[in-house]
């Protein structure tokens, strides 16, 4: 593994110099984003930034300017507020073992193993999802993909390796390498493996099927009440959400919070007009739809219209609004 690394590693620029701030900067940038994007904003992030001291002193604005491009900003104020902490409480140097480095804010389980294993060649394990479908497949581990149980199972065993390998910073970033470029999940290319004679997977023929196929997320089931509430003239009351996902949406009134903004209006409920499904993403909604009357005025902050419904047509809206004008016509149709 070792030596297979050394000769077909992906040239990287944290590889260069194998410093701590470096690495963990590289670490941080690919939890959750993609190796070329990285590779386009690494270098300016660090141009701006060159070392941990530089990071640590700068204002949060500018790092989260520096960081355009990667998104997760998140991951930009923990890696600021970490490298203010390694200033603070270990005089600006990286600590070398996974116990230290799990007390700094944003260094997780994963970014110590990392740090300490390629940095300081500690005998830490490193799993990330592509770690784990590899490790799953030496050890025929057959849990999902994706799946805590395999997750678990993946850092035993990635702990179990990562402690009688020669030498943890190219056995770990060989298992990363293998991972992203050879033990792909579906036809990995087995013919080119340097470990394909320790895969129990391999010699099972069993890469097709280990790890086990991802678990289907069955919708959780919610029920939210929408209210349905009139004017005298036929038109009914509708909000424009703001926020980052919804913007100038219109909804229809709802009293659940959990699901979408929740409304500030006073309603009093009554009769059930219909109830229909509808699933967002991953939950399973059950609307039910009440006619309502307003028990306060709605004020004129202009978040809320009376719309025809003969014109919804011409305010965005989710198609769950549309569902629930079908169960209105529905309800009067029947009665
Ligand atoms: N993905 C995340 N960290 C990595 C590393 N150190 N080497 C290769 N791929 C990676």
């Amino acid at each position: 593994m070792e030596s297979w690394f050394e000769r077909h590693q992906r040239p990287l620029p944290w590889r260069e110099s194998y410093d701590p701030y470096h690495v963990w900067v590289s670490e941080v940038m690919l939890q959750q984003t993609r190796m070329e994007v990285v590779l386009r904003h690494y270098p300016s992030f660090l141009g701006r930034f060159p070392t941990l001291v530089a990071l640590a002193g700068a204002e949060e604005q500018e790092v989260l300017a520096a960081w355009s491009g990667l998104g997760y900003y998140r991951r930009a104020r923990m890696l600021h507020a970490g490298a203010r902490e390694v200033v603070e409480r270990f005089g600006g140097m990286v600590p070398d073992e996974v116990e230290p480095l799990l007390s700094i804010p944003g260094i997780g389980r994963y970014t110590a193993g990392a740090i300490a294993s390629i940095v300081y060649r500690r005998r830490a394990a490193v799993v990330d999802g592509n770690v784990a479908r590899i490790v799953a497949r030496l050890a025929a581990i057959a849990e999902p993909a994706g799946s805590s149980r395999l997750m678990r199972a993946a850092w035993i065993e990635a702990e179990r390796l990562a402690g009688v390998s020669r030498d943890p910073r190219l056995f770990n970033q060989g298992l990363m390498e293998i991972g992203a470029l050879i033990c792909t999940p579906r036809k990995p290319a087995c013919g080119r493996c340097p470990v394909r004679r320790h895969c129990a997977a391999f010699a099972a023929g069993r890469t097709g099927s280990l790890p086990a196929p991802k678990e289907k997320r069955t919708a959780r089931k919610v029920v939210v009440p929408l209210y349905w509430i009139e004017d005298g003239r036929g038109r009914i009351l509708m909000r424009r959400e703001r926020g980052p996902l919804m913007t100038a949406m219109f909804h229809l009134p709802h009293g659940s919070t959990e699901l979408l903004p929740g409304s500030p209006l006073r309603v009093t409920p009554g009769d059930l007009l219909g109830t229909f499904r509808h699933t967002i993403t991953t939950r399973n909604v059950e609307f039910r739809l009440h006619a309502a009357d307003l028990a306060s005025s709605v004020g004129d902050n202009g978040d809320y219209a009376w719309i025809d419904p003969a014109e919804l047509g011409r305010v965005p809206h989710p198609s769950y609004v549309a569902k629930a004008m079908t169960a209105r016509i529905a309800s009067c149709a029947g009665g």
